[in-house]
């Protein structure tokens, strides 16, 4: 199908399947492998887009379900997309929604149709997300990048609803190709499903690559399942998926995760794990993870991290984060914006280890920096 998207490999580690790229998206460049932080305005999640940019950031998530309900789709016309909204010029990516309202909302109900939940507006009434109406919004959102509606069932689910979910996602693909409207500006990218069943994941690469996206996403996993069977999946995904397209780790944003996914070949990651910590206190370090909240760091007064160059790292004390995160919100924000700033830091140190040639030496230090004792 059409692309509105280059990707090139620039560099290839020796001795795994890591891989460095140059994603060519119409907001602009991403360096691949990029983790997207999801950018929710105004919310004490927050980061706005703003700090974002600062940060270096070329590609953030945003929530198709939570901009269909507000601004609404109208007003979201009416403005010309999510880009102008925020006022944003670097790359959005819109996830679907189904997924959103099955994980959210336990009253949602699949069928055939699409997504069946309870209305967030009132009690009585159902709302039903279908592919086409999630790919219409998508395209009034504007995202560079969109996602296709899939059945989305919990990784350590088992038996016939596995297969009926990996079906239907395929199924509702192709009502996504059809409804999609803007091919020449967003990227469509398939997902993946089939739970831990090997070769359920094998038959929905296969189908799914017929239907020659832009770029592919595996979806359904870091749901509570066993690393090893989580690495084979992906494994078994990236060697089948082709080689000359993203391949995009839905809901994958620990360290740990990072550094090996991009060893088996993956090239996109997005999680809500670094803001949603955030809010609990912990601070992400290379050399393992902080509670602020704890009384231990009420004398301290070394920055988060001694090399980051984040606002809340150049100008505040971990003892001053401490009493503002036992008090006041704005301690979660400076620890959500490091947390950020983290992540885009790891990953351009994943670039530049497979650049240089070195990452096997790199995840062996990340490893034992980070899982070993702290300092
Ligand atoms: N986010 C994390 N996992 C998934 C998935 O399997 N599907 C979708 N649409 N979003 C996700
Ligand atoms: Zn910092």
């Amino acid at each position: 199908m059409k692309s509105a998207l280059t990707w090139e490999i620039i560099a290839k580690c020796s001795t795994s399947k890591a891989r460095v790229g140059k994603l060519i998206l119409p907001h602009g460049p991403v360096d691949t492998p990029v983790f997207m932080p999801v950018g929710t305005q105004g919310t004490l999640k927050g980061i706005t887009p703003k700090q974002l940019e600062e940060l270096g950031c070329q590609i953030m998530l945003n929530n198709t379900y939570h901009l269909g309900l507000k601004p609404s789709q109208e007003l979201l016309e009416q403005i010309g997309g999510s880009h102008n909204f925020q006022n944003w010029n670097r790359n959005l990516l819109t996830d679907s929604g189904g997924f959103q309202m099955v994980s959210l909302l336990k009253l949602a109900k699949i069928t055939e149709q699409g997504v069946e939940f309870q209305s967030p507006h009132d009690n009585e009434s159902t709302m039903l997300l279908t592919p086409e109406h999630s790919i219409s919004l998508q395209n009034s959102i504007g995202a560079d990048i969109i996602m296709q509606l899939d059945d989305v069932v919990s990784s350590v689910t088992t038996g016939p609803r596995v297969e009926e979910a990996m079906d239907r996602s395929i199924r509702w693909l192709d009502r996504c190709i059809s409804a999609h409207k803007k091919p020449d500006s967003q990227n469509l990218f398939a997902i993946i499903q089939g739970g831990l069943d090997m070769d359920l994941r094998k038959k929905c690469v296969e189908e799914m690559v017929l239907r020659d996206t832009p770029g592919y996403a595996i979806g359904g996993l870091s749901g509570g399942e066993e690393k090893d069977i989580f690495w084979r999946v992906v494994t078994l995904c990236t060697d089948l998926l082709p080689k000359n397209k993203p391949i995009y780790c839905m809901g994958i944003g620990y360290t740990e995760d990072l550094v090996v996914c991009s060893a088996l070949g993956v090239d996109m990651y997005d999680c809500v794990f670094p803001t949603r910590t955030a809010r609990f206190g912990n601070a992400l370090t290379s050399k393992g993870s902080l509670n602020l909240k704890s009384v231990k760091f009420s004398k301290d007064f070394q920055p988060i991290e001694k090399d980051c160059d984040c606002v809340a790292c150049k100008s505040y004390t971990r003892s001053y984060i401490h009493l503002q995160t036992t008090k006041e919100t704005v301690g979660c924000h400076l620890i959500s914006l490091h947390n950020v700033a983290y992540q885009l830091r790891l990953m351009r140190n994943i670039r530049q280890a497979i650049i240089e040639d070195r990452f096997p030496s790199f995840v062996k230090q990340t490893f034992k920096d980070f899982f070993g004792s702290e300092e």
